[in-house]
């Protein structure tokens, strides 16, 4: 079943471990020890993507939580070229005056987290966080800020741990690099 896989690159002890500290630094920021009275949190997770890493963060994170979903696509079937940042339906969540951390894959162009965070600015949050499994370098500009990052990676086409290739490999406990030549123009190219 691993056919488009060239290698491991993160493995799931890897992530797992770097998840743990993820939550550590989210709950030093919303949850501080010794206040009583902390706030209430509302996620708003991007799908598909970050689906597993979702589910494993927000059972390290012991805090009171809200979590809504959006699904956004700007990958179409086989293509590792981003097409645009897609939202495929409103998001209902009501996030006005609350503390909003959008959880997301990966970033990339910045398209996807630019959109979400535009759609939940307009509701007039407390504020907006965002945190990434896995940032690629350079492409994203200064208004796309992460806030929380998992892992640095160079710019590869990752799949698993959430992350497909048309459609596929999300199963995959660990993250695996896609093999070079099913790129449009292989690892350090520009895929913009
Ligand atoms: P942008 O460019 O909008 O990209 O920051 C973020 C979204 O694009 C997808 N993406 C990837 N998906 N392997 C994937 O499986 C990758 O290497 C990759 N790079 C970007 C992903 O859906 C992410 O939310």
């Amino acid at each position: 079943m691993q056919q488009d896989i060239d290698r491991i690159l993160i493995t799931s002890r890897q992530i797992a471990d770097r998840v743990g500290e993820l939550a550590a630094e989210l709950a030093g920021k919303y949850a501080p020890a010794g206040e009583e009275q902390s706030g209430e949190l509302t996620i708003v997770a991007i799908l598909s993507g970050s689906l597993i890493f979702l589910a494993d963060l927000i059972r390290r994170l012991p805090m009171r939580m809200r979590i809504a979903l959006v699904t956004v696509s700007s990958y179409p079937g086989t293509s590792t070229e981003s097409r645009g940042a897609r939202l495929f339906e409103q998001i209902t969540a009501d996030v006005a005056g609350r503390d909003v951390l959008i959880v997301d894959d990966i970033l990339d162009t910045g398209g996807t987290l630019r959109a979400v965070r535009a759609e939940l600015a307009r509701r007039q949050p407390r504020s907006i966080r965002t945190c990434v499994l896995l940032r690629k370098p350079g492409k994203a500009p200064p208004d796309v800020p992460a806030d929380f990052v998992g892992f640095d990676i160079d710019n590869y086409f990752v799949v698993g741990y959430g992350l497909d290739y048309d459609g596929l490999y999300r199963n995959l406990p660990d993250i695996a690099v896609l093999r070079p030549e099913l790129y449009t123009s292989g690892p350090g190219g520009d895929r913009a």
